[in-house]
């Protein structure tokens, strides 16, 4: 049985990975901001799943001493960092706090949870850090830019520490979910967009577009069987894209050159040409 902090687990990937833990035997602490749905997810496991409710935006000393309190001061074996969200918007017009909140769920909180943890992990001679990236960590998409880069920036991240902690017995994996039929892309376009935006036209393309991208998504419970899969293998890949055929696709379209890259990402996203994008007044 391993002890696991899982965040993000009071809804869509976070959730079904908490149910997929507990059903294979191990111990979570479900972190979220609500506690409504971790309390009533905690009942569906009893003695497996621990709720926690905090916000990863505040300072974290009190969670981190509530998870030593809940491990007797041994401290998880596994980190899964899914917490995240994405805001749709102009990388050209979005504003800079909206760009920092996203860095500091998606980043910044990851990072702080990771360089919390590993030492206990270390002492016990090894543990696992999973950080929940997104295929959106390898290739961009317009309207999205803000967002892909928090999941460039925890790939890097997660590159960097699985070089520095392998010697301590740390591994860190990355998974990398396609589109999944959650909260977050409906979430993500909750932003209202500026009438005279001349960027209003792609982000009413990409609303029309959001019920059929749901319908092709993927179900919560393909990441959280990568996710358990990361935690509880003996030998596991760096990288683990789900599904698995959509890794390889983007492994292809980072291989082209990226002027034919960015004509068929513009295509496939609806972005018009340049004469299309009409003048602001
Ligand atoms: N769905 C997709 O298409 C997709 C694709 C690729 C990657 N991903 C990644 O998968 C991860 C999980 O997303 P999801 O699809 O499961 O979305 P979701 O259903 O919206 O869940 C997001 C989770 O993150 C938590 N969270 C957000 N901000 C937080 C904060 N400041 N403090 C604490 N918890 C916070 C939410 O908690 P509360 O609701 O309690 O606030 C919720 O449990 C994210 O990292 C996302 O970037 C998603």
């Amino acid at each position: 049985m391993k002890q696991i902090l899982l965040t993000g687990a009071s809804s869509g990937i976070g959730r079904a990975t908490a149910l997929a833990l507990a059903h294979a035997g191990h111990r979570v602490i479900a972190a979220g901001r609500r506690r409504e749905p971790l309390q009533a997810l905690a009942e569906q496991a009893p003695g497996r799943i621990e709720p926690l409710a905090f916000d990863l935006d505040a300072p974290l000393q009190q969670p981190l001493d509530a998870i030593d309190r809940l491990t007797d001061g041994a401290g998880v074996d596994v980190l899964v960092n899914n917490a995240g969200f994405g805001i749709a918007a102009a990388t050209a017009e979005i504003d800079a706090g909206a760009v920092q909140r996203q860095f500091d769920t998606n980043v910044f909180a990851p990072l702080r949870l990771a360089q919390a943890l590993w030492p206990a992990m270390a002492a016990r001679g090894g543990g696992r850090i999973i950080n929940v990236s997104s295929l959106g960590g390898r290739v961009v998409l317009p309207m999205y830019g803000a967002y892909n880069a928090t999941k460039f920036a925890l790939e890097a991240l997660s590159d960097a520490l699985r070089l520095e902690l392998a010697p301590l017995g740390i591994d860190v994996i990355v998974i990398e979910p396609s589109v999944v039929r959650t909260a977050f892309l409906e979430r993500s376009l909750q932003r209202p967009v500026e009438a005279q935006s001349r960027f209003a036209a792609p982000m009413a393309t990409l609303v029309a577009r959001s019920d059929r991208l749901q319908r092709m998504a993927i179900a919560p419970e393909a990441v959280a069987d990568a996710i358990v899969h990361a935690v509880t293998a003996r030998r596991v890949a760096a990288r683990i894209a789900v599904p698995r055929t959509h890794g390889w696709a983007i492994g292809v379209l980072r291989w082209l050159p990226t002027r034919l890259r960015d004509a068929m990402l513009r295509r496939a996203s609806g972005m018009p040409r340049r004469a299309a994008l009409p003048a602001a007044g």
